[in-house]
């Protein structure tokens, strides 16, 4: 059994990106599988298939060769494999093990959090391999519990139910991690996506480079830049909306002995309005907001909204202040990001030096041919 996909379908594949539309396959087997994909130019290579899925084709290998199921799980060895070297050096540490498309496993995400997995699945195709899945994570990456996290709505789309369940060993409701010269407490079950946003870690230790008096961490989760600032910067407010979140906050302040921060609920457009009505002014500040861009219809709004908090942000820094801001919205692209931060800055009135253009951690690796797998961008700003 294979899929045909049309021209327009193999040309996509001809550029190396995975994707093919509904709308862009001929024929193909009634049931979702891993499957050959074909098309007037021959083999174009193995992929996760659903016919039901509007992403009906995900290729995670552009040859002809090999059993589709052997390859996939091949894929995902070589992906643990790749990490193994920082899980060895930092075993109580927080690291992605497969970032799905980047590491050539479709709709698997895998993250470590001091010996234990959190994974989530996206695709009726990949979902009844979970066994082998799991064979082949403990045979490289040794685990005291794993949890499927599988509550992502976008399973809805791949007729998947939404469900948390344990696949091996007790889980724990929480997990203490290192970072740098810190330690956070992690919730598997009860966090945000797979109970911590590793892909700015990196990112927060780089800002331990920096000291001053002030510092504000806006959309701070469970603290997780403010606990790096706190070490260097006299005192630091952390804001976001959750207050599950800022209740662990304080809770990962006091295990590190920090006291020097001050937690704050509320939504940051409103306070972020709140602080320059009354002229506030920090040293270094934080912008670390969820995707405001879901989908591509959502980038003018989008835009929007990420230049209004860059906007205001930049007017509560004086001269020599530095702003750390990100997007993790890949509709929003780079040029768009840089785009967006220069039309802020002009609107500020403020002259911004661009001292360091980041991303992702390396353990979010990107595809060249995928902007999709690119999605967060980090610049550090200097208000001159
Ligand atoms: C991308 S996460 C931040 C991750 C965090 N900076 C870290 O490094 O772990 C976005 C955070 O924004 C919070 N949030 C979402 N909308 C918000 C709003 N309007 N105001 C304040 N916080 C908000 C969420 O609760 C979430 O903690």
């Amino acid at each position: 059994m294979r899929v045909r996909v049309s021209s327009k379908g193999a040309t996509r594949l001809l550029a190396h990106h995975p994707w093919v539309y509904r709308s862009d396959v001929l024929e193909g087997p009634d049931q979702p599988g891993l499957y050959p994909v074909v098309s007037s130019r021959g083999v174009m290579g193995l992929a996760l298939y659903n016919p039901n899925s509007e992403i009906s084709v995900r290729v995670f290998s552009f040859k002809d060769a090999g059993r589709p199921q052997e390859v996939l799980l091949e894929n995902l060895r070589q992906a643990l494999r790749r990490r193994k070297e920082a899980i060895a050096q930092e075993p109580q540490g927080a690291f992605r093990l497969v970032h799905a498309e980047g590491d050539l496993v479709p709709a698997l995400i895998l993250d470590y959090y001091a010996g234990h997995g959190v994974m989530q699945v996206g695709s009726a195709a990949l979902e009844p391999l979970t066994p082998e899945l799991v064979q082949v994570i403990r045979a490289e990456i040794p685990l005291q519990s794993l949890l499927a996290k599988n509550e992502q709505k976008t399973r809805s789309l791949e007729g998947l139910p939404l469900e948390v369940k344990p696949l091996l060993g007790p889980v724990p409701d929480t997990v203490m991690v290192r970072e740098g010269s810190i330690v956070y407490r992690v919730d598997l079950m009860g966090g945000q996506k797979t109970g911590a946003f590793i892909d700015q870690r990196d990112n927060r230790i780089r800002l331990q480079a920096y000291r001053g008096e002030t510092a504000l961490d806006v959309f701070s989760y469970h603290g997780s830049f403010a606990l790096h600032l706190a070490r260097n910067f006299k005192q630091v407010t952390a804001v976001d909306s959750s207050a599950a979140a800022l209740q662990r906050a304080g809770e990962n302040a006091q295990a590190n002995g920090l006291s020097n921060i001050t937690f704050r609920e509320a939504n940051a457009f409103e306070f972020l309005r709140e602080e320059e009505r009354r002229k506030a002014q920090y040293d270094l500040i934080v912008l670390d907001p969820p995707a405001f861009a879901k989908g591509r219809r959502d980038i003018e709004r989008a835009y929007a909204a990420y230049k209004e908090i860059n906007l205001r942000a930049m007017k509560l820094l004086p001269s020599g202040g530095l702003l750390a801001t990100a997007s993790c919205s890949h509709h929003l692209s780079e040029p768009l990001f840089y785009q967006m931060l220069a039309e802020a800055a002009s609107d500020a009135h403020r002259t911004v030096r661009v001292v360091e253009k980041r991303g992702q951690g390396w353990d979010h690796p990107v595809l060249l041919n995928v902007p999709e797998t690119q999605y967060l961008k980090f610049a550090l700003l200097e208000i001159l």
